[in-house]
């Protein structure tokens, strides 16, 4: 596939992984991106996955038709995309690696060596030219790893990003672009806004018609809406005015609440009311939901003096995040000592800028008049 004129895509699409990163279910599977810039010299950016190396290596020698790269530029080290940097190096012993001072650290964790004499360390700025085209090296730092760093080819206009812009799903699957990266980008680098801004801030001083992420599509046209978009994620921003509400249900009746207010917010003109349940949604799929939209509704049960595992496990998924800006409201069940909503507004304590709603409904097993009066006085406060 080719990007421009010198830069050709020699990627793979994975469509046999269970579990991303050992957790993300990924319906329409993985693409793990690798390009390469053909010039006088010639620079393979990153590898792919351990089970693709035939497969990369026959798309690699097919671009280079008989050449011999010069470079492998390593932005990141997690095995998704340098598994085969030892294969490479061993199969071209003229090549030279780079990468930042972190990522040759790692290389001697992941296989033992740091090729001290064959490699070009990197820092912020520094630049290499491969002829036409002049690469510049911008630190990346915890976008995803502490190593990561992205590229930027000022000749073609192309950002590699690394894992930055990039998506669940294979390349020939066409889907959405947004659905799968917000769960992508929520799931994988949502802790890390800060770091993602920064480096936001930085690729707007570049004229960047082309992005080249590690992961999903070469983004070509339109490229606002998807900075626009990595703009709100990253600043834990609220990208769809919207409620949604999480619930875990050990025998209906807190599901019941659940489903009633989000009825009612509905009837109430809600511009949007999601509702998942905990135990067999995706949970990513709730953690990108939460992340999405502006308001929050957690109901779950009193449950070996805590609360339901699966909303704990949601929870934490939040607060490890740096879940903040948003309005939280809280429904919890319990039969004889309801504890469910202190302890869930607890897990919240050293989250940023959340607001509580004054409501929190109660329910003592089954919902009865009082705990349907709240319901009404949440919705409307939601509404307000
Ligand atoms: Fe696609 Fe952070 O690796």
């Amino acid at each position: 596939m080719t990007v421009t004129n010198d830069i050709k895509y020699i990627g793979v699409n994975d469509h046999e992984i269970d579990l991303f990163e050992g957790q993300y279910i990924v319906p329409n599977g993985m693409a793990y991106n690798s390009y390469v810039i053909m010039d006088e010299k010639i620079a393979v950016m990153d590898t792919v996955d351990q089970n693709f190396t035939d497969e990369w290596f026959a798309k690699l020698e097919t671009e280079l038709a008989g050449r011999t790269p010069d470079y492998i530029v390593v932005q990141h080290m997690e095995p998704d995309h340098s598994a085969n940097l030892a294969n490479f190096m061993e199969k071209y012993p003229t090549a030279t690696v780079v990468a930042t001072a972190a990522a040759f650290n790692m290389m001697k964790n992941f296989f033992g060596k740091d090729y001290a004499d064959r490699r070009m360390m990197v820092k912020e700025g520094d630049t290499l030219s491969l002829g036409k085209h002049e690469l510049t090296f911008v630190m990346a730092p915890m976008v995803h790893w502490p190593e990561v760093m992205v590229t930027y080819d000022s000749t073609d206009k192309v950002l590699f990003s690394a894992d930055g812009f990039g998506k669940f799903g294979a390349l020939d699957v066409e889907e959405d672009w947004a659905c799968e990266a917000r769960r992508y980008y929520i799931g994988i680098v949502g802790k890390f806004g800060a770091q993602v801004q920064a480096l936001l801030k930085k690729a707007a001083g570049l004229d960047i018609q082309i992005i080249c992420p590690l992961h999903g599509p070469v983004l070509t046209e339109n490229l606002g809406y998807y900075i626009g978009l990595y703009d709100t994620w990253s600043s834990y921003g609220v990208e769809t005015d919207g409620v949604v509400i999480a619930y875990t249900s050990v025998y209906g009746h807190t599901k019941e609440a659940a489903e009633l207010l989000a009825k009612k917010l509905t009837e109430k003109g809600c511009p949007k009311v999601a509702v998942n349940d905990l135990a067999r949604c995706d949970m990513a799929e709730a953690v990108e939901d939460a992340f999405r939209y502006g308001k929050l509704v957690l109901a779950t049960t009193t449950y070996n003096g805590d609360i339901f595992p699966f909303m704990r496990e949601f929870i934490n998924h939040l607060t490890e995040r740096n879940f903040q800006n948003r309005t939280i409201g809280l429904i919890e069940n319990g039969a004889w000592a309801p504890m469910a909503a202190k302890v869930m507004k607890g897990m919240f304590e050293n989250s940023k800028n959340l607001t509580f709603t004054d409501t929190t409904v109660q329910i003592k097993a089954a919902l009865n008049d009082a705990s349907l009066a709240q319901i009404d006085a949440l919705a409307d406060e939601l509404c307000k």
